[in-house]
């Protein structure tokens, strides 16, 4: 079986850290986002992997080829010389997605977490036969994504309706899909978008079926859901493997440290903290719901919650990080700053406090 991840996008609701690396390379949960999607999709038997990709290709393929061999799977890229929405990229790849087989491929979005339950949703799309399957959760606040009606017994969608303004359900497009080769004869080599011209098409023709998704989900492309997402992910691995989560008195909750990270004494750790390689925490710092980025050191006494450090930046001493606050890569807030929603750009050196959420340039 075949992939597609929708790669491309600048991934601006996700900057200072897209300046960095493309989204699907900011780490999540002390790694790559993408390689979650890529292990799913190994696990459930699929062979070769399409990234669609409209940005910084090198980047991606110089990162991904270590992970082919590693992971004993083919990832290929399809670049675009313009982006072509969430659809054209499909209509670019085609000929390695429609291949003698007549299987049906996954397409993902490359920006969502859950636990993919991908070999249920192969088992859905044989049982409905129709052309196009996709995963759908519930969520609260709808009208930022792409929201399906249904049948309620069989999953056929009924309508489909993407970004809708005024209240349709509570049922959305979770970004995963599983279409028959047949839906590439649907899309032109041209930029189109997969939710507004597509699916409704196929909809009218009754073969879009939804499967809602168990467990978990979350689009971490934003700041405040990326946070969430953290929690909900912890949450899940404290379920299934919560020998990987670190225990102790300075341990409050899911926390998750990789094993290169250096904790100091007197420190107090969590609830939902990801601490990635290399990082250096010293002793006395406090850290809630936060994510702190590969070779980052956190400074004695230093408070950081609700906020993402990125790579390789440094927390000054009684420093207190808050309220969405997110440092770029290469970030040094100096001694016994006050950061209350900054979002600071790459490389910078932060010597006064941000007192209200604003950009740092
Ligand atoms: N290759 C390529 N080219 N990929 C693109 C392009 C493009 O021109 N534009 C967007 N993408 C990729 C993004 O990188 C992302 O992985 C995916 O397509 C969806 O784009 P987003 O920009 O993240 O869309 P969204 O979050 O507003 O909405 C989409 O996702 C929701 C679920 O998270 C829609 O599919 C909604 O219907 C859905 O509910
Ligand atoms: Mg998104």
């Amino acid at each position: 079986m075949k992939a597609l991840i929708l790669v491309g996008g600048f991934g601006t609701r996700l900057r200072p850290l897209t300046l960095s690396f493309p989204k699907p390379l900011v780490d999540f949960a002390n790694k790559p986002m993408i390689l979650y999607q890529i292990e799913a999709l190994k696990a459930t038997g699929v062979t070769e992997v399409v990234l669609a990709i409209s940005y910084q290709p090198e980047v991606m393929l110089n990162f991904l080829k270590d992970f082919e061999s590693k992971l004993g799977i083919k990832i290929t890229c399809s670049q675009e010389t313009e982006p072509l929405g969430t659809a054209g990229p499909l209509a670019l790849a085609r000929d390695i997605l429609a291949d003698k087989s007549g299987e049906p491929f996954f397409v993902l979005n490359s920006d969502v977490i859950s636990e993919y339950p991908l070999k249920e949703m192969i088992a859905f799309h044989k049982s409905h036969g129709g052309e196009a399957s996709m995963l759908v959760t519930k969520v609260d606040e709808p009208s930022k994504y792409g929201v399906v009606v249904t049948e309620e017994s069989t999953g056929k969608v009924e309508r489909y309706v993407e970004k809708p303004k005024i209240y349709v359900g509570n049922k959305i497009n979770a970004g995963i899909y599983l279409l028959n080769p047949s839906v590439l004869d649907r899309i032109e080599l041209k930029p189109t978008s997969i939710e507004k011209e597509i699916f409704p098409k196929i909809v009218s023709e009754n073969q879009l079926y939804a499967m809602v998704l168990p467990g978990y989900w979350m689009d971490i492309g934003q700041p405040k859901d990326y946070i969430t997402g953290l929690r909900l992910y912890l949450d899940s691995l404290r379920m299934k493997s919560p020998s990987k989560l670190a225990s102790g008195a300075h341990i409050i909750g899911n926390v998750l440290i990789d094993e290169s990270a250096e904790i100091s004494d007197g420190c107090l750790i969590g609830p939902d903290v990801a601490i990635g390689p290399g990082c250096v925490i010293e002793s006395g710092v406090r850290l809630s719901q936060c994510t702190i980025m590969r070779g980052v050191c956190i400074k004695e006494h230093a408070c950081i919650s609700s906020s993402i450090i990125g790579w390789h930046s440094t927390v000054g001493r009684w420093a207190r990080i808050e309220n969405m606050t997110i440092l770029g890569e290469d970030v040094h807030v100096c001694d016994e700053i006050y950061s209350n929603g900054g979002v600071v750009l790459p490389h910078k050196e932060i010597k006064a406090s941000i007192l209200k959420p604003e950009i740092i340039m």
